[in-house]
């Protein structure tokens, strides 16, 4: 079957055999049969660039439990196959706080933790307590605390040492349930606030200032293929950082640590000349340099050379590496 469907840059690749399961009893079935198996989720986060050869196993496992609560907080667990965006809805509509400013990130919730998802000043590991996933070569289920998952920027062990060993089937959140403590002074959410006159913001305020200001720089993967930001954001060190900024007076930075500062890849990309600029069936959004897109017929391959293309030229005008940040398959 093609995988067009079910990656969100729109990447037509096959899968020979496909199957969706829905719950982690159906999945530690199949394992028992076939240990090599290509995961799909919400399709988010990857560039498809060949046909899958392997089993193509499709998480679709739902669900959404109250595990306790307090006066001022609650704990609850959502299983994999939840879309990311909704459990969000949810959580505002519930006046649950904490993923308010995650708002409208693609993909689902069970692949949220890998990457940990981050935007406006918040990471999903600030409100993960706890990680549960099926161990593929055993079929166990496994607990990794938020410790245990080795959270950093654009990172955490399940992109390292347990690489392609565990399978994630449900996540748990600690979210406030009173006395919020918003963050609105990132991407300039309170700017958006304060253009709707909002002076004292709701949870449902913020989710939909980040719902607008996302709609005005990101494409919607329905309209136009991508997944996100492509590259992640160079960390360098700030002996390097003086360098750059000597002959580029004006490059946006973050501090990291006393040693390192973070600069934005969206603003080294344009600054080379690449913003909204078309190579053949895909290109660099007009809005934010960071996202690559799929015009409509795209190959992986090609999205990939254009990448690399990009990664080249930020290497010879700064010296810097840019590293992808989605998985090329
Ligand atoms: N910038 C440019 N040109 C561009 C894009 C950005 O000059 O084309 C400059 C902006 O002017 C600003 C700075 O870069 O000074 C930062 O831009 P922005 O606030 O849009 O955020 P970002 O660093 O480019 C990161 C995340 C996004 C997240 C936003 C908002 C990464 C790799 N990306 O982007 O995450 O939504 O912050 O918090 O960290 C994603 O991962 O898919 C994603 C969209």
């Amino acid at each position: 079957i093609s995988l067009k469907n079910y990656n969100t840059f729109g990447i037509s690749v096959n899968a020979k055999r496909f199957i969706s399961v829905n719950s982690v009893y159906q999945l530690q079935q199949l394992l028992k049969i076939e240990k090599d198996i290509f995961l799909i989720s919400g399709g988010s986060n990857m560039l498809l660039t060949k046909d899958i050869e392997n089993l193509v196993v499709h998480i679709d496992i739902k669900g959404i439990s109250i595990d306790k609560e307090d006066d001022s907080s609650v704990y609850i667990t959502v299983n994999s196959g939840e879309n990311w965006h909704e459990l969000v809805l949810w959580c505002v509509s519930n006046n649950y706080g904490g993923v308010e400013n995650l708002s409208l990130i693609p993909g689902n919730v069970g692949t949220c933790p890998i990457q940990n998802i981050g935007a406006y000043g918040i990471e999903v590991k600030d409100t993960i307590s706890k990680v549960e996933a099926l161990e593929i070569e055993t079929g166990k289920l496994i607990s990794f605390s938020n410790v245990e998952c080795n959270f950093g920027y654009r990172n955490s062990i399940f992109k390292n040492e347990v690489k392609g060993k565990y399978i994630i089937t449900s996540v748990s959140f600690k979210l406030t349930k009173d006395a919020h403590q918003l963050n609105t002074s990132y991407g300039a959410i309170d700017v958006e606030l304060a253009s709707k006159n909002i002076k004292n913001p709701t949870l449902k305020d913020v989710s939909n200032a980040v719902i607008a200001i996302r709609k005005s720089k990101l494409p919607d993967p329905k309209e136009l293929g991508n997944s996100g930001s492509f590259f992640k954001n160079p960390v360098v060190s700030k002996a390097q950082f003086i360098e750059v900024q000597k002959e580029y007076t004006t490059i946006p930075s973050y501090s990291v640590s006393d040693t390192e500062i973070k600069i934005p890849a969206g603003w080294l990309i344009e600054q080379a000349g690449f913003k909204g600029k078309r190579f053949g069936n895909c290109g660099v959004h007009e809005k934010q340099a960071l996202v690559l897109v799929n015009y409509g017929n795209a190959t992986g391959s090609e999205i990939y050379e254009l990448a690399k293309k990009i990664q080249n030229t930020i290497l010879h005008k700064f010296g810097i590496i840019l590293e992808i940040e989605v998985n090329v398959i």
